[in-house]
């Protein structure tokens, strides 16, 4: 698989259509283009859905309002960073911000922990360490500071660490994408750079820092979880030898909740799988996921049995990851939860609005090539539920994304009332188990990679589909044709002549009307942008991924991925009015951006640096000086504006 963040194929085999007219696939490459501009077109001519809702897109007409850089907007004044400055080993920020570096890789999660650590470090240090791959983040402020300035000035910051490739883990550069652990001990190591961290901030003459804190900790792939929601008490989730439910691992984005808790999501779970002792064949079911016999490449089930697909006392060992996992941050002694209810898939992120009724709503993504958009609902107002002890998050209706080639829209309810979801599951513990083959058998749209989702004020939500170069590729093992939701719109080939699909993303949203405030089965929507449109202009980037919509009508864009014109990757902040663009940050060599949390009052951003020089100090060495020669770790960036206002203007 070369990369051991991400998976590199197709687990959607479900051969669901984007829309009735599948275009034949013998059709020639230019007759295919010529379909791509044609049906491109039709998202940005008014919506039936759009007028029902009475609501108008803004900014319908996008590519009148590309590039900005010179139109002023009123919610972005600060100067960009230029294409040609956003390169090389370190990071650079636009003239009117400044950034500490906070929290890196091996850093001590309390000042009296384990010493700041130039990596490989033990395991056991490890375990009280922050990890790597520094991903999604939330900011707590204490409950009691939130009518005050100290609100602004510390709390608690959850933060995910995805993933680290062992090359990385281990510091050995030379085993590029292909080091194995040797030992249980590395294994270990491995296990413990992955998860969760939970740090007290406070600012302290002008700087952040952690603090000593009982509140602090570290949750990781060993430590004990508890399962709640209709799969708790399955037997789909006991295993022959009966270990009790330990850890979350390849923790992507993530959500803070109206209650005050935060949602990590388990995204590419199936690579830390591998089949070591015995001969193995992946089921129909462990196929949807992408279970392989290699896995990524981590290697634990050579030393962990608990990761070896092929040791019958593990059985279902699986079946515990890919779930969102509730974590309250102001309680250490609390076990991690993993929420059933919101299905399991790679999810990606989970963003939690509260919608008519006071019910709970949560947006989510499953980040794989053609896999789909998902929503829960709770059942009841979220405050009347947890008075009668229960959580929001445990009962309700979760649905998936169907998009129109009109413009309208779908939730389409995963539950036994369907006949074909009862015909093909045992119960609902074995369909939100297997949520992907029943979004598959009720007609989701596949999509280009979802990725994160925002809730903008006026209701729309942001959906970042980060790329997919099996979009179109009809003779790659690319299995979808382009349709509106998925324009593809990029119209790059690779030597061969086989196009290179989506290469570079784009971001959708859709707006369910004000009325139904989140809860309706229907929607309309349109495509913000495709990012290949801004090439050749300052403001180009592809790959989005992160998205944050703030509530003046800014836009935060962070991005994972083949940056062009030699940029790193980088966060941008786009008026969703005006549509134009500024570039805020880019990163260092071969890292992504990611990670997104404000202080309450909007006056210091968190974002981060993932992967800096891909674990090659031959790349970057950041934090430290380049040509140092010392590993590069993942770290956590505090960003101000020097005239201490609203970040994004
Ligand atoms: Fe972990 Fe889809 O990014
Ligand atoms: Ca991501
Ligand atoms: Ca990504």
């Amino acid at each position: 698989m070369g990369h051991s963040g991400h998976d590199d194929g197709v687990s959607n085999t479900s051969g669901n259509k984007p829309f009735e007219e599948v275009l034949e696939a013998n059709v020639s490459r230019r007759k295919v283009l010529a379909g791509s501009l044609a049906l491109g077109v039709t998202s940005f001519l008014p919506s039936i859905a759009g007028a029902k809702h009475g609501r108008d897109w803004p900014g319908r007409d996008w590519k009148d309002s590309l590039p900005g850089r010179h139109t002023r907007s009123r919610l972005m004044k600060f100067e960009p960073v230029p294409v040609s400055e956003g390169t090389g080993p370190m990071p650079t920020i636009s003239a009117d911000y400044e950034y500490d570096v906070l929290i890196p890789w091996c850093e001590p999660i309390e000042p009296k922990g384990p010493a700041a650590q130039v990596p490989p470090v033990s395991s056991a240090d490890q375990a009280q360490q922050i990890g790597i791959g520094h991903d999604g983040m939330a900011f707590f402020p204490f409950p009691g500071d939130k009518k005050s300035d100290k609100a602004n000035r510390r709390g608690m910051l959850a933060i995910n660490h995805e993933f680290g490739s062992n090359h990385h883990v281990f510091g050995r550069p030379d085993e590029y994408y292909s080091a194995l652990p040797n030992s249980m001990e590395e294994v270990r190591i491995s296990q413990h750079a992955h998860g969760v961290s939970v740090v007290e901030l406070q600012k302290k003459r002008g700087k952040w820092q952690t603090v000593n804190s009982e509140k602090a900790r570290r949750i990781h792939v060993n430590t004990p979880v508890a399962f709640s929601g209709p799969v708790a008490g399955s037997s789909l989730l006991d295993t022959p030898n009966g270990n009790v439910p330990l850890g979350t691992v390849n923790n992507c984005s993530s959500g803070p909740t109206p209650w005050g808790t935060y949602l990590t999501c388990e995204e590419n779970f199936n690579g830390y799988f591998g089949a070591h002792k015995g001969s193995w064949t992946a089921t129909d079911e462990q196929a949807r996921y992408g279970f392989s016999s290699s896995g990524f490449g981590y290697g634990w089930e050579k030393f962990d049995s608990r990761f070896d697909l092929s040791d019958a006392d593990y059985q279902n060992e699986e079946n515990r990851f890919g779930w969102v996992v509730e974590i309250d941050p102001f309680d250490a002694t609390q076990k991690p939860v993993k929420r059933t209810a919101l299905g399991r898939f790679k999810h990606e992120g989970a963003t939690t609005v509260i919608g008519k009724g006071g019910r709970a709503v949560v947006y989510m993504g499953d980040d794989e090539r053609g896999d789909y958009i998902y929503k829960f609902v709770s059942a009841d107002h979220y405050k009347r539920m947890m008075r009668q002890g229960k959580s929001p998050l445990d009962e309700g209706i979760l649905y998936v994304a169907k998009f129109n080639d009109d413009n309208t829209g779908e939730w389409l309810p995963l539950t036994m009332d369907n006949p074909d979801l009862a015909g093909r599951f045992a119960d609902e513990a074995d369909m939100l188990v297997h949520t992907r083959i029943a979004a598959d058998i009720v007609g989701a749209t596949p999509m280009d990679r979802p990725e994160w989702t925002t809730v903008a004020p006026n209701g729309d939500v942001y959906c970042t589909l980060t790329n997919n170069k099996y979009r179109k590729s009809l003779d790659e093992g690319g299995k979808w044709d382009f349709d509106a939701a998925n324009p593809q719109e990029t119209e790059e080939f690779n030597a061969d002549g086989t196009s290179k699909g989506n290469d570079n993303g784009h971001i959708i949203r859709w707006n369910e009307g004000r009325r139904a405030k989140h809860t309706s089965t229907t929607f309309s929507w349109d495509i913000f942008i495709i990012a290949k449109n801004t090439q050749g202009t300052e403001d180009v980037f592809s790959d989005p991924d992160g998205i944050y919509a703030d509530p003046d009508g800014r836009l935060f864009i962070e991005t994972d991925g083949g940056q062009k014109d030699g940029l790193n990757n980088q966060l941008l902040v786009a008026d969703t009015k005006t549509k134009e663009i500024r570039r805020l940050f880019t990163g260092v060599t071969g890292d992504e951006i990611t990670g997104l949390t404000m202080t309450p009052d909007r006056r210091t951003l968190f974002i981060n640096t993932q992967h800096p020089g891909n674990g090659l100090p031959s790349n970057s060495s950041f934090p430290a000086a380049p040509e140092s020669g010392i590993t590069p770790r993942d770290s956590t960036f505090v960003i101000r504006r020097k005239d201490g206002g609203i970040i994004g203007s």
